[in-house]
């Protein structure tokens, strides 16, 4: 089993509504698909933590499905702060079982992995929450799922070492999440996204990671309380391989990307 974990796309089809955004945004995610179809071995599934159109658009979602169309393998999002629900679910909803018509979780399976989508989008707001009804249905999935679990959630709700992000991760939810993760025996993976910065973290008993952006990335933030520089460091995602003896190693995959240049800042 091959899992890859992209974040943060930020696809726009006219000029990014984000500041930080580097004007070729959508050429950075194009070089991303064609590394994930240059590697030796084909991944099973892309999981895309958030924020993978910018503005939200309908013409947004359109380029995104055009950037992603020549993945051959299944692609499954969540919702980031910068997405969409409406023209995010007319995009994807040929391709993602969403389990509720208001809000874009689902569940699905592949190779052999089970994947829980989490949908903490509040429109309008950077931060993000979890309703009642989804953690119901999590439960109610958690109960019964079995074999590697993959949880994708775009607003992180594990300390990020920053409380600038912290102050806009997960702001609701995140509790009744934690007892739910650390009575659920089997070992999960949660992905998440939204901080522009790749690494990786345990919480609630589990393994869990934000994958990077290609499209912005930060520099660090230690113990900081102000939004970090942007950074021109390498960009890169992670490969969830699950070995034949069942663990799993997560490998980066390094891409080179173009620094910004002069872009906007
Ligand atoms: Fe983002």
């Amino acid at each position: 089993m091959l899992i890859a974990h992209l974040s943060d796309l930020h696809i726009s089809a006219g000029a990014p509504e984000t500041a930080p955004v580097r004007l070729d945004a959508p050429q950075m995610a194009a070089r991303v698909v064609a590394d994930l179809l240059a590697l030796p071995q084909a991944p099973d599934a892309v999981l895309i933590t958030g924020d993978v159109a910018d503005g939200g658009s309908d013409a947004d979602y359109a380029l995104v499905r055009d950037i992603l169309a020549p993945l051959p393998m299944p692609v499954f999002v969540v919702p980031g702060n910068h997405d969409k629900r409406g023209p995010m679910r007319a995009a994807f909803d040929s391709t993602i079982p969403y389990a509720a018509p208001d809000t874009l979780h689902f569940e699905a399976e592949v190779a052999g992995a089970h994947l829980l989508g989490l949908d903490s989008l509040i429109p309008g707001r950077v931060e993000g929450a979890l309703d009642t009804a989804q953690l119901d249905w999590l439960e109610a999935r958690l109960a019964v799922v079995q074999g590697p679990v993959f949880l994708l959630l775009h607003h992180p709700p594990f300390p990020t070492g920053n409380a600038h992000w912290d102050a806009s991760a997960l702001r609701q939810g995140g509790a009744r999440l934690a007892a739910l993760l650390e009575a659920h025996r089997t070992p999960l993976r949660l992905l998440c996204g939204h901080v522009h910065q790749a690494f990786h973290s345990q919480w609630a008993g589990h393994y869990a990671a934000v994958g990077g952006s290609p499209a912005f990335q930060y520099g660090f933030g230690f113990d900081g309380t102000e939004e970090p520089p942007l950074s021109d460091g390498p960009y890169a995602y992670w490969l969830h391989h699950r070995r034949a003896d069942g663990s799993f190693g997560v490998h980066p995959r390094q891409v080179s990307l173009p620094p910004r240049g002069d872009l906007a800042p």
